[in-house]
């Protein structure tokens, strides 16, 4: 049942894409710091992920420790939480991380109790070893309820990620097993062909999206270093079109003026965050170009206009094929600026995009 959390798509940070297992508490502070200083925070960015490698062993009790890396989870959930953060952390169903950490197999309850306990307000779990205890999908959608059910009984508001690489169907089920989001896909990389594979094609089923429960086309790789400004342009418009979670991937106590501005895009931010929470998806697919259009809540439609190729494609576009008025206002949202007339033929750079926002005029 929907418990009113992730009305819209989660935003934040996660340690993974960046730092992989090479994270400790002092970082992690400097994140929640750099998320404040930078203004990321109040943009929406306000989950701080702790994803794979902070975990020790289990006490006597089965009580399961952090190494120590991580002095004291519950000051460090303080820390986070005095910021006007919250604290997100990651296990597995199975008795392994996917890094091969120890993860929650036997001892479900007993780390809810204890995430909570710490003040925990964000799980990932990620099936890695489980895959070879929960062999059927029954079975892996038994083990994700499971800990649906534990996190719901600590009485602390848990937002629930699930990560079993988008198989079995899982958005389908994700939300009846207390999933606010769930993997789409494998894992992303800092590389256009990977990003374009996943944000163009392995975005989930928009049947699936809505307030409350997330398609998860996975974390974001911007300002990571592996793709251009354009490349990195096109994989926050299609994350923003697709409703998806904006997990920051990056080290956000040491970017560029220009990766700053990129994150921190309101109207990007809007379209993403938009409380109507339909999923956008292809309008019209023609050789590698692609029009795409989300919905909005003010009766507005977002769309992006995509080119997949390595050069320059002109793209021809009227807002009658977005269903809105020859006279519709139009929005060029990454460069700020207003577009005036109806016949619009749009240069679009290599592996880039032109994202717009129409509006009845108006209806502002
Ligand atoms: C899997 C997940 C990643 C990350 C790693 C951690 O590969 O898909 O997102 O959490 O595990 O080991």
């Amino acid at each position: 049942a929907p418990d009113g959390q992730a009305p819209t798509p989660p935003m934040g940070w996660s340690s993974w894409n960046k730092f992989a297992e090479h994270i400790d508490d002092q970082t992690i502070r400097g994140i929640a710091d750099a998320l404040v200083s930078s203004g990321l925070r109040d943009a929406g960015y306000v989950y701080v992920n702790i994803d794979d490698g902070w975990q020790g062993r289990r006490d006597a009790h089965g009580v399961l420790q952090p190494n120590p890396r991580f002095p004291d989870m519950k000051a460090l959930a303080n820390y986070v939480h005095a910021r006007g953060l919250k604290l997100g952390i990651y296990s597995s169903p199975g008795p392994r991380t996917c890094a091969g950490y120890e993860g929650s197999y036997g001892h479900v309850e007993q780390d809810a109790q204890t995430w909570a306990a710490w003040g925990i307000d964000y799980l990932k779990y990620d099936l890695c070893s489980g895959e070879g205890i929960f062999r059927q999908p029954q079975e892996v959608r038994l083990a994700y309820q499971q800990m649906g059910q534990a996190l719901r009984a600590t009485g602390r508001r848990i937002v629930y990620s699930l990560c079993q690489y988008g198989r079995d169907d899982v958005g389908s089920w994700g939300r009846e097993v207390g999933g606010h989001l769930w993997r789409t896909t494998g894992d992303i990389e800092d590389k256009y062909e990977v990003m374009a594979r996943i944000g163009f094609d392995r975005n989930g089923n928009p049947a699936h999206a809505g307030p409350g429960g997330w398609n998860d086309p996975d974390m974001l790789e911007a300002g990571n270093g592996g793709m251009s400004e354009d490349e990195y342009r096109t994989h926050m418009s299609l994350w923003a079109l697709s409703a998806a979670p904006l997990l920051l991937g990056n080290d956000v106590r040491d970017m560029s003026a220009r990766t700053l501005a990129l994150l921190l895009n309101r109207e990007v931010i809007a379209i993403d965050q938009d409380a109507l929470g339909r999923q956008g998806k292809a309008l019209r697919k023609a050789g590698t170009t692609e029009i795409w259009t989300k919905p909005l809540a003010d009766g507005s439609v977002a769309v992006g206009l995509f080119n997949r190729d390595a050069q320059m494609h002109e793209i021809a576009f009227s807002p009658a094929e977005a269903g809105m008025p020859d006279g519709a206002a139009i929005r060029d949202v990454w460069r700020g600026a207003s577009i005036k007339g109806s016949e619009h033929t749009f240069k679009v750079p290599a592996h880039g995009v032109v994202l717009l926002r129409l509006s009845r005029v108006g209806s502002g």
